[in-house]
């Protein structure tokens, strides 16, 4: 295919388009508040096939739906329970994905034959726009080849997948920068699958009990694997903020620092700085381009330092703890 158009998603005609691409069956790249989404029509088993091709992602690993209101569930799930109820007026829209037992006309393809359908309401203007104009739920995983970091921006979509989607909308960098936080909801207690930035302090003040899935459960859960949002350059991280970095001395290395570097080591060939002040939000934002400049630098080694494990804490170690699991 050729390389895909990108288009400001600030001009309606862009996104009249994209919503035709849709409807037609065809791949939309899209800006939500958490990262780029690889949309097309949910209810279509073809257009979802191209999804799975396209990041060359394993088709045991379910899609995330997205709908622009409630009234769109009638066709994705049969029945809401209080809690779930709850959990869409606290936080929908907004980063939440919240996984439900499935209608029989929610295709295998999208949920991996199980029983149950993740689903999100992105509060981004555009993905809501696409989603409305459209006029179909919209399956949409993180827009990168499987495995890679996610994109928080158009340009990380054009460089991971630029020759293989129809259109790509621009719409500025992403205001979160990770994943939403995923809740199974299928179990005597509604599980924290993926941490993200609504944290499980949030959840647990509108419904109360709330568990933590396992490190093994999560590891085993589906798509949840253990590498992932991977840099192609290996990384190990820091437990303790002052400790010394172990890199021999003929290797180039790079750090991955919170806040301000603790580390001043003359060996490091580059330094990326999350949040000078260590705001976590700040933090999460730059995650993701951070960790693909430093991969783009072609060094032996990144080292990444480590964050309490509280609120955003939680999210950003996740997915650094994903990253730096060797690849097999
Ligand atoms: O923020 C996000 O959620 C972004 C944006 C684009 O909305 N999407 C995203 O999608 O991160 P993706 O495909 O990269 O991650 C979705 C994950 C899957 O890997 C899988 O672990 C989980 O959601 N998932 C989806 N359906 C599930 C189900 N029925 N049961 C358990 N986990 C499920
Ligand atoms: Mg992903």
């Amino acid at each position: 295919m050729a390389a895909a158009q990108v288009l400001p998603a600030s001009n309606p005609e862009s996104l009249r388009l994209a919503a035709g691409v849709i409807r037609n069956g065809g791949l939309v790249a899209f800006p939500t508040e958490t990262v780029y989404g690889l949309g097309c029509d949910a209810l279509n088993p073809d257009a979802v096939t191209r999804i799975f091709e396209a990041k060359q992602r394993p088709s045991f690993d379910p899609l995330i739906v997205h709908i622009a209101d409630r009234s769109a569930l009638e066709t994705l799930i049969p029945l809401l329970s209080t809690r779930e109820r709850r959990l869409m007026e606290a936080f929908w829209p907004g980063p939440l994905t919240l996984v439900l037992p499935k209608h029989a006309r929610v295709p295998d393809l999208v949920t991996a034959g199980l029983p149950t359908v993740a689903v999100r309401m992105p509060s981004h203007p555009v993905a809501q726009t696409l989603i409305r104009e459209a006029g179909v739920p919209i399956a949409a995983p993180s827009a990168n080849p499987f495995g890679y970091v996610s994109p928080t921006c158009a340009q990380h979509v054009v460089d991971g997948l630029g020759d293989r989607v129809d259109l790509i909308l621009d719409g500025g960098p992403c205001p979160i920068g990770v994943e939403s936080t995923i809740v199974s909801m299928g179990g005597t207690w509604p599980e924290l699958l993926r941490p993200g930035s609504i944290t499980i302090a949030a959840l647990r003040k509108v419904i109360g009990p709330v568990v933590r899935a396992t490190p093994n459960q999560t590891l085993t859960a589906p798509g949840h694997l253990p590498r992932h949002y991977a840099t192609l350059t290996p990384m190990t991280i820091l437990a303790d903020p002052g400790i010394e970095l172990m890199a021999p001395d003929h290797e180039r290395v790079g750090l991955l620092a919170i806040s301000q570097p603790n580390h001043r080591d003359d060996r490091l060939s580059a330094i990326e700085v999350l949040s000078a002040t260590g705001d976590l939000r700040e933090a999460a934002r730059n995650l993701f381009a951070a960790l693909r400049r430093l991969d783009a630098l072609g060094l032996d080694r990144l080292y990444a330092e480590s964050c309490d494990e509280r609120g955003l804490g939680l999210a950003i170690m996740d997915r650094l703890r994903r990253c730096a699991t060797p690849a097999n």
